[in-house]
């Protein structure tokens, strides 16, 4: 095969920017992923009357944050930069998922988490409108869609 040289990365975000963006997606990245596991681990754990709604419910959403994690991390590597996961640095105590807890306060922690991640992500979509990565900015702002959507299906379970 005749080597050609790869081309440089000139997609008008600067390098510096670039490496800002995708330190910021790591962190999201983490946040995303943390909660993924947890919805996981309370997909199978849940018990009591809320078992069925709750079960349910966290299938489609660990499905659908599984598929957010990959567009995330591909968005990283898209500004040329490699995801790396440190389960260590997971902000949400994944290395300690309780597995009895009532499906109440699984609900309200799966509330707060999602809640949490818009936040994060929302300060990104900020920083991404600033220096112009509309990529970005749109990619988190779909997502946050879906996490705020998330939160008020499991906030809808526990009103009475
Ligand atoms: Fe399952």
């Amino acid at each position: 095969m005749e080597a050609v040289a790869v081309p440089k990365f000139e997609n008008g975000l600067k390098f510096e920017v670039r490496q800002e963006l995708a330190e910021q997606l790591g962190d999201v990245l983490d946040s995303v992923y943390s909660l993924m596991i947890r919805t996981h681990v309370y997909h199978w754990n849940v018990e009591g009357p809320l078992f069925d709604p709750v079960h349910k419910l966290t299938e489609a959403q660990y499905t659908a944050l599984f598929q957010a994690v990959d567009e995330i991390a591909e968005r990283m590597r898209a500004l040329d930069a490699k995801p790396a996961v440190n389960a260590n640095s997971f902000p949400t105590g994944v290395s300690n998922i309780p597995a009895s807890l009532s499906a109440e306060k699984m609900i309200a922690e799966l509330v707060r988490q999602h809640e949490g991640v818009v936040r994060r992500m929302r300060d990104v979509v900020a920083l991404a409108e600033k220096v112009d990565d509309v990529v970005t900015a749109d990619l988190l702002t779909g997502l946050m869609a879906r996490h705020e959507k998330d939160a008020w299906m499991l906030r809808s379970t526990l009103r009475h």
